[in-house]
């Protein structure tokens, strides 16, 4: 869809449809902060003034707020009013209440505060007796026509509904019959969005038009329950989620493969080995969601979220994970975020990387005489600390094999523990930065010194360790080399034999 484009004091608006305009008008809170000509503003407002309005009361009541002052003091009490919401939300909620962005006071040129006249008497009650609220819905009736005719001229409105009406109310010294609708900022918008902020962030998608819609009378009564079931896929759209491997492209799975070969959209996080990119289909959008650990990166329902719309664009969708989707991935949130959607999922599971690493050191992680439990642990919780209820007895079993994942943080403290808890200090330990990729890199050592080799060494990339008797088996390159040697000087002693 081509959007309009602004709009030149004298120019037309440019062409586009009703259909087109609703589906396109976005709430703005981004603006440029150069002027709108009064004679623009003034166009708008006798436009919205024609909204529908119960028994023609037209209650609405707008007021050009110009003075600095008054606007200080609206967008104190926003940020005020913010804070105070943002403290009722916890979690990853908080974090992506507290990022998005809910008003654009400083750069909007024209604030103007819409009231509903209570006691307007225009109308003579008609259409009210029973319920009258329908003021304020005919106040919204207009700031609807507002908004469509503003983003119709190419203008941006902005709803600013997070401020306390007391506040407002004597802020603008207004009749005690007014009653607060909303702040409505309105400028050029600085940038232009096809999807709505809210869904783009993650917060809240728009929902299945079914969900709302209710027949009632037709002979086969459909309940409000039946119709609240999500709202299918359009047509061939999916989600598959597909584990990439520990890195070496080689080690995807030929489904895998197929999948992204087929896909129109890939969602990738950052441990994604680059070269695997290079086997999407071209043409397929590459979108990067990189979790980056300890670092501002995309939030987990910003992903689920924009997931599940372009599989409800009808788009194959697959999420491509590092090693396997199942293992350490949150791949239970985006399961259900797609299942409670109605979209078709499929999982392509992926070489873990402890399998890759494993497979480098070519060592058995069971090797019978040492191990008769394979454990794989996180040492990272939601807020990036050691978890509190790892159970220690299991990771202090010298009978065990423990594939430490995200140690990085959290090693020194883990090993320490884990001794404590009566892990011999010597138990065989090895660090894998990079597993299977060319810039591989392995720390072998023990239980009691790995954390400080690892600290020292400080490797780039992600990076597992594996602690257990089994692993004094690994074959790491200084061991090979050794091995070598040894072989070759038999070889200059068999020759001299
Ligand atoms: C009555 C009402 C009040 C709103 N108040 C706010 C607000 O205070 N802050 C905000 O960022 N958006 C506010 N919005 C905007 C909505 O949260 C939402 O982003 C918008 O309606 C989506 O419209 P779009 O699809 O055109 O982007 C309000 C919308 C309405 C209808
Ligand atoms: C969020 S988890 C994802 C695990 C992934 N799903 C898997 O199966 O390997 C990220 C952790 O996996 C480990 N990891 C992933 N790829 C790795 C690699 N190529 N080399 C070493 N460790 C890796 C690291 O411990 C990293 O901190």
């Amino acid at each position: 869809m081509t959007l309009p484009k602004p709009e030149a004091p004298d120019a037309q608006p440019a062409p586009v449809t009703f259909g087109q305009l609703v589906r396109w008008r976005r709430d703005v809170r981004r603006f440029r902060s150069d002027p709108v000509p009064e004679a623009l503003i003034d166009r708008l407002l006798r436009l919205a003034d024609l909204a529908p309005s119960v028994g023609n009361s037209q209650p609405w009541r707008v007021i050009n707020v110009r003075s600095p002052d008054v606007r200080a003091v609206v967008r104190q009490n926003f940020e005020t009013a913010r804070q105070r919401s943002a403290d009722g939300y916890s979690g990853e909620q908080a974090d992506l209440y507290n990022r998005l962005k809910l008003a654009g006071f400083d750069a909007a040129p024209v604030h103007l505060a819409v009231f509903c006249d209570r006691d307007a008497t225009q109308g003579h009650g008609l259409g009210r007796q029973t319920m009258p609220e329908t003021l304020d819905h005919s106040c919204a009736c207009m700031v609807t026509v507002l908004w469509l005719a503003a983003r119709e001229a190419g203008l941006g409105l902005g709803w600013v509904s997070i401020l306390d009406p007391d506040v407002i109310l004597s802020t603008l010294k207004v009749p005690p019959a007014w009653k607060f609708v909303g702040y409505l900022l309105l400028g050029w918008p600085e940038e232009e969005h096809l999807d709505p902020e809210l869904e783009r962030h993650g917060w809240q998608p728009r929902t299945p038009f079914e969900s709302r819609y209710v027949e009632l009378g037709t002979g086969e009564t459909q309940s409000a329950e039946t119709n609240r079931r999500p709202k299918p896929a359009a047509a061939g759209g999916s989600v598959t989620l597909v584990g990439a491997g520990p890195g070496d492209p080689e080690l995807l799975t030929v489904k895998a493969l197929k999948a992204l070969q087929s896909a129109d959209a890939v969602l990738f996080d950052d441990l994604v080995a680059r070269p695997i990119l290079d086997f999407v289909r071209p043409g397929a959008r590459l979108i990067d969601v990189g979790k980056r650990g300890y670092r501002t990166s995309c939030k987990q329902p910003d992903i689920n979220a924009q997931m599940v719309a372009l599989a409800r664009q009808g788009l194959k969708v697959v999420r491509l994970k590092s090693g396997d989707p199942l293992i350490f991935g949150r791949a239970g949130e985006e399961i259900a975020a797609c299942q409670s959607a109605g979209i078709p999922l499929s999982v392509v599971p992926g070489v873990t990387s402890a399998q890759g690493a494993a497979a480098n050191l070519k060592v058995s992680l069971t090797n019978r005489d040492h191990a008769r439990r394979l454990q794989f642990i996180t040492a990272h919780d939601r807020h990036g600390r050691l978890p509190a209820d790892i159970d220690w007895s299991s990771v202090a079993d010298s009978a065990a094999t423990t594939i430490i994942y995200m140690p990085k943080r959290t090693l020194a403290e883990l090993t320490e523990i884990a001794i404590a808890h009566g892990l011999d200090p010597n138990t065989s330990a090895i660090a894998v930065a990079n597993a299977t990729r060319a810039d591989e890199q392995v720390f072998k050592s023990s239980v009691g010194a790995i954390a400080g080799e690892l600290a020292a060494a400080h490797p780039d990339g992600p990076v597992l360790v594996m602690i257990g008797e089994a692993l004094r088996y690994a074959t790491t390159k200084d061991t090979a080399d050794q091995a070598g040697v040894i072989l070759s000087a038999l070889g200059v002693l068999s020759e001299l034999t």
